[in-house]
């Protein structure tokens, strides 16, 4: 599968596949020391009314918790039964990719690792340095897998364009940061990508260095399904 040219071109620890089942099946490390997968999908539902539709939830979590609001296959379920077709087939197709078997699996697993998040600015905690280039402490081989349906979307670094920023001054010295090295560039994903990636916990792979993109105060919310935990078929 041809790379999109929003990836750098020579850099081999993206893979690109062609379908979910690569992308869920393909294998982190090997000679070219791959370290995240990305199925580059183009989905033709509209994710962003969606998004708009779905302000009232982040404003209401903003409100009440200020964390992420999260919402799992039955409330995606529920809300499938909107009278607009079009928010309906947005719905219907996140609901699609929470039967993917894979993320079936995750989400029907005791701990529900697969959600539907939708995020607002503001929604993560200070102590998180989402927002500044990172790795993700992931536990298990599979690494983690982030759909990308709405607003703006996560940035990657080459792992040879960042350095380790001195834990001083970290409100969280457990989570390291990065920093672009002068002159290198990040790269951002887009809006239907479906990525997995290593985290720190995985010998010899290098984990993937990446970003949440910082949201403007009124921006409407983004939309990501997450998958941490992918348990094996029975
Ligand atoms: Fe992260």
């Amino acid at each position: 599968m041809k790379k999109p040219d929003y990836i750098p071109a020579d850099y081999k620890r993206i893979k690109v596949v062609g379908s979910l089942s690569e992308l869920f099946n393909a294998k982190f490390g090997g000679p070219d020391e791959i370290n995240c997968i990305v199925y580059p999908r183009r989905l033709q539902q509209d994710f962003n009314k969606l998004a708009l539709a779905l302000q009232p939830l982040a404003d209401d979590a903003r409100r009440k918790t200020g964390r992420i609001r999260k919402l799992h296959y039955n409330d995606l379920k529920q809300l499938s039964a909107v009278p607009d077709p079009v928010l309906k087939e947005a719905v219907d197709a996140v609901i699609g990719d929470m039967d993917f078997p894979e993320v079936r699996r995750a989400r029907e697993d005791f701990y529900k690792h697969a959600e539907f998040r939708i995020v607002y600015p503001g929604a993560y905690d200070l102590d998180e340095v989402i927002e500044d280039f990172h790795e993700d402490n992931i536990y298990v081989p599979e690494g983690r897998i982030i759909f990308f349906y709405a607003g703006a979307t996560s940035e990657g670094a080459r792992n040879e364009d960042v350095i380790k920023r001195s834990r001083e001054g970290l409100i969280n010295p457990q989570n390291d940061a990065y920093d672009l090295k002068p002159g290198a560039k990040a790269f951002r994903f887009q809006a239907g990508d479906v990525i997995r990636f290593a985290g720190n916990c995985q010998p010899g792979i290098k984990p993937f260095v990446h970003k949440a993109p910082i949201m403007k105060e009124h921006a409407p919310p983004r939309l990501l399904l997450t998958v941490d935990y992918i348990p094996k078929p029975d």
